[in-house]
């Protein structure tokens, strides 16, 4: 019998602090209009000192767990996609399982900045479909905020913190149609976040934080996405208008539009979190989705298409039906 990976919980978590664009304005050069028109950001959650990602990820597991009506201990793999660990190791998937009180399940971590989410359903779906587990959680978070400069205002405008989670089960009717990940390290330069403890690549003295080529990295994403678009259709044998929602990576509203001009979809198809939650890195996939799963906009046989960018460069989608 075929296998699929079928989505049967979601979870998000977004710590409590808001930090607005007129907060922003008051640390660097910059206005709340500039911000909402060049990326559609207005406020972005900061965590709190006492949290991390293993804390963040804590809860969105556990409403995702909660939904599906399993035990933790059902469990087989956990996968976490953070670019922003607790520790170097262990992963932060072991600190989760810890946490759950799961004690035989494996749990890692995947590192694929933005797209983490995506790669990690991939792998996920991989596991299922070839019998290697029964049910997997993959959660994306992220503390973006330790990881910016708070006085580059090309970058500290974007970020946000949060965590997403979806936990998929084994069934044989879809599900999980299909999942597309690519990496190319070629463009390194234009975005990447140094970890100066251990090495600097290029012998310059330079900080952990996030440093990025907005403009450059800007276009290739729009033509990026709108090839992943193209490939995930092709393979499935479908057409743009069998797709019911567009679940994008949270980066820029000018980025999701384009993507969604090349679906021929309205922004009402759109599920959109930017504006209060800026960019979650891997978590933003996760969080859109659990948001729009529990308020009812995606409903039980939809077509969904999940898609993500981020460093590396790295770059992905999922076609689910929920
Ligand atoms: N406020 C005011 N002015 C600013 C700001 C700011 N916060 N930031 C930059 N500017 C200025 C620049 O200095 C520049 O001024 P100049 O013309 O005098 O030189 C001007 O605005 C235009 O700068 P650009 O960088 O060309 O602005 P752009 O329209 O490209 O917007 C942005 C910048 C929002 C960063 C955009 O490029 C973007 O969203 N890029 C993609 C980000 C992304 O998708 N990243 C991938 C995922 S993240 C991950 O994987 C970790």
């Amino acid at each position: 019998m075929k296998r699929f990976a079928k989505v049967i919980g979601t979870g998000g978590y977004l710590p409590a602090t808001i930090r607005s664009n007129e907060d922003i304005s008051k640390r660097v050069d910059t206005s709340d209009s500039w911000i909402f028109e060049r990326t559609g950001i207005k406020t972005r959650r900061i965590a709190g000192p006492e949290e991390t990602a293993a804390s963040m990820a804590e809860i969105a597991a556990r409403q995702a767990i909660e939904m599906a009506g399993i035990e933790a201990g059902e469990i087989d793999l956990i996968i976490v996609a953070t670019g922003s660990p607790d520790r170097v190791y262990p992963s932060t998937g072991c600190i989760l399982q810890h946490r759950l009180e799961i004690q035989q399940c494996v749990a890692f971590d995947v590192q694929a900045a933005c797209s983490g989410s995506i790669f990690a359903m991939s792998i996920a779906d991989q596991y299922i479909k070839s019998g290697a587990a029964d049910k997997v959680l993959i959660v994306g978070s992220e503390i973006c905020s330790r990881l910016v400069d708070w006085t580059d205002r090309g970058t500290c405008i974007l970020f946000g913190d949060g965590a997403g989670a979806v936990l998929l089960e084994s069934t044989d009717e879809p599900g999980v149609l299909s999942t597309h990940i690519h990496s190319d390290g070629g463009f390194e330069d234009l975005l990447y976040c140094p970890n100066p403890q251990v090495a600097t690549a290029s012998g310059k003295d330079e900080k952990g934080v996030i440093h990025m080529r907005g403009n450059e990295v800007f276009k290739v994403a729009v033509n990026t996405l709108g090839r992943i678009v193209d490939e995930t259709l092709a393979a499935n044998n479908l057409d743009k208008s069998d797709v019911d929602w567009l679940v994008p990576h949270q980066a820029n509203t000018r980025i999701i539009a384009a993507t969604a001009r090349k679906l021929k979809m309205s922004m009402d198809q759109v599920v959109l979190t930017l504006e209060n939650q800026g960019n979650t890195s891997s978590a933003s996939v996760l969080l859109a989705f659990n948001e729009a799963v529990r308020d009812g906009r995606i409903k039980r046989g939809q077509i969904v298409l999940l898609e993500a960018f981020g460093a590396g460069f790295t770059w992905g989608s999922a076609l689910i039906k929920y």
